[in-house]
């Protein structure tokens, strides 16, 4: 299809766009400080108009916005994913936020498909924590290359060598250090940059609100110094250079090594070179892969096609003064131009891209044109789902981004007979945007759906907006079930026989065959090898 005359970008400027591109996510666990390191490196790219705080001052204005932000300030977590924007010595940075907490992992899957590295952070002294664990296990999985960075260096922790094996242990990950740290743990001088063998030597600020001040030195120079830190660090670089293997780019964009860096984002130390490694290491937008109408590979959709892009994210009611609702659209080849129409692949039907926002935290500014790589925030985007593929001109569809099998369930009652159409709506609001999976029992006749997720607080997320937003009462009542797969319509009747299964069905047609235990499922599985019971679920 087409749309109002635009003037073609050449198929140069589009590959050049994209090649200054890097679309990346910050994975860690809760307090490891993903915020500070965010807002270190705003600072060091200088995107930060003053000191370092900025922020934090604008999550702080989050306890006007709205109320299930309220919930997410008052538990302390990030609920919802924003995009950070930020241009660094002529690139384009593309931050997506994952949640930390691991009953939004969902969230962090669906971020996990719109970018092309990650940067894991891990705290000196606790290593690798249960949600990075979680988070490392998704980004192998789809094969994103990762940065580590380990924070919190300025306090006592692991040796350097102590984390290296940690790494190699605990995740079976090759972890190659691009610099290495001069001082011990608590008492954190700066790091030596192994590709240059020059020593950078910072200085704390007040607070770290500055850049911190950094000299460098030559390695003839340091030593001249007679500094025992640098004299350490360069024997454990000369131990690590006769065992190490080189860096390996071919295992470190399959996601099979990492690039390891040292610092601490509060002092700053350590954020400029992660910053620089993040353009020279990070891959840009490359040619995403395609699926035909089977689900089969379909080739690869090139960067210079016209606009195509991925809808990872739906998100309605971010904020009361623009209640409304943003399909988030990582943008996979073409230049993306405010006011195009677009095809949504799964409805056929075209959506006019008038309201295209640029997203910085939670502020938002109009967005003219993008390229692969960015992320555009699509106001009023009715009708679209996680996981859309719309495009321009000629036609695109991308795999299904997938969904976790739920582990808890809740039946979900209408509490006020006079506001079922609220109830109604906000049900199939939230289900669109995945925030619970909403299921009901068909065959069973029993009008009553069922909320299903991988945590407890997507209920309470489920609950809050369902009051504030949609203004409807709910009960929830627990469901006997906790173990759910993914099934074929030709497998339903075996598995409603069997005693404690039961099958659900997603408005979308997904089959979930339910189970009241592991047991039961293992049961099933044993008496009926030929039954489809996938893990996986696609969205
Ligand atoms: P998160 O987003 O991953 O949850 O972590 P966040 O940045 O909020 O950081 C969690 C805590 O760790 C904060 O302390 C933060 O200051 C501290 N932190 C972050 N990076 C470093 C570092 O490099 N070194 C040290 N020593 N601490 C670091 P807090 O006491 O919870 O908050 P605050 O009062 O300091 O802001």
């Amino acid at each position: 299809m087409s749309s109002t005359p635009l003037a073609p970008a050449a198929a140069g400027t589009i590959a050049a766009e994209a090649a200054r591109r890097r679309t990346f996510a910050i994975i860690s666990h809760p307090d490891a400080g993903k915020t500070t390191l965010t807002e270190k490196l705003l600072l060091y790219a200088g995107a930060l108009h003053g000191e370092a705080g900025a922020v934090k001052a604008r999550a702080g204005r989050r306890e006007v916005t709205s109320d299930w932000m309220e919930l997410e300030r008052r538990r302390g977590i990030s609920v919802s994913s924003t995009v950070l924007r930020f241009e660094y010595e002529g690139n384009v940075f593309n931050l997506l936020d994952t949640p930390g907490h691991k009953d939004f992992s969902e969230d962090t899957l669906r971020v996990l498909s719109a970018v092309d590295a990650a940067v894991m952070l891990i705290d000196a002294a606790k290593g690798v924590e249960p949600q990075t664990l979680r988070l490392f296990e998704v980004a192998r999985a789809r094969r994103i290359p990762l940065l580590t960075f380990v924070n919190k260096y300025d306090r006592p922790g692991m040796e350097p060598l102590e984390i290296l094996d940690h790494l190699a242990t605990v995740l079976d990950l090759q972890a190659i250090p691009l610099n290495w740290p001069v001082g011990i743990p608590g008492s954190f001088e700066g790091v030596i940059d192994r590709r240059t063998d020059l020593f950078h030597r910072f200085t704390r600020t007040t607070g770290g609100a500055t850049i911190a001040p950094e000299v460098i030195l030559d390695a003839a120079t340091a030593e001249d110094s007679d500094d025992p830190a640098w004299a350490t660090a360069r024997e454990e670089l000369e131990l690590l250079d006769a065992v190490d293997e080189e860096f390996d780019d071919v295992a470190f964009r399959d996601g099979q090594a990492t690039a390891l860096f040292f610092g601490s984002a509060v002092s700053n130390f350590g954020v400029g070179p992660l910053l620089k490694a993040l353009v020279e290491l990070a891959p840009a937008p490359s040619p995403r892969r395609e699926i035909d109408a089977d689900g089969e590979p379909a080739g690869e959709r090139p960067l210079e096609a016209p606009f195509s892009g991925l809808v990872f994210k739906v998100q309605a009611n971010m904020d009361p003064r623009h209640r409304d609702r943003i399909a988030f659209v990582r943008i996979c080849s073409g230049r993306f131009e405010r006011g195009m129409r677009v095809m949504n692949e799964r409805t056929g039907r075209s959506l006019a891209m008038a309201h295209a926002h640029e997203v910085f935290g939670r502020e938002r500014s109009l967005m003219e044109e993008a390229f692969p790589g960015d992320v555009v925030g699509i106001v009023g985007a009715a009708d679209t789902r996680v996981g859309d593929t719309l495009w321009l001109d000629e036609p695109a569809r991308f795999p299904a981004i997938p969904s976790l099998a739920p582990e808890f369930f809740m039946f979900v009652r209408n509490g006020d007979v006079s506001r079922y159409k609220q109830f109604r709506r906000g049900l199939e609001q939230l289900d669109e945007e995945g925030v619970v999976h909403v299921l009901r029992r068909e065959a069973a006749g029993d009008p009553v759906p069922v909320l299903a997720g991988v945590g407890r607080l997507q209920f309470d997320v489920a609950v809050n907006r369902m009051e504030n937003e949609f203004n409807a009462r709910v009960r929830l009542e627990e469901a006997p079930w906790n173990v759910a797969r993914r099934t074929e319509p030709g497998d339903v009747p075996t598995i409603r026989e069997a005693t404690g299964s039961e099958v659900l069905v997603r408005a979308d047609g997904t089959h979930l065959a339910v189970f009241r235990s592991e047991f039961v499922l293992q049961r099933l599985e044993r008496d009926h090898p030929e039954l489809t019971l996938d893990r996986l679920l696609t969205r």
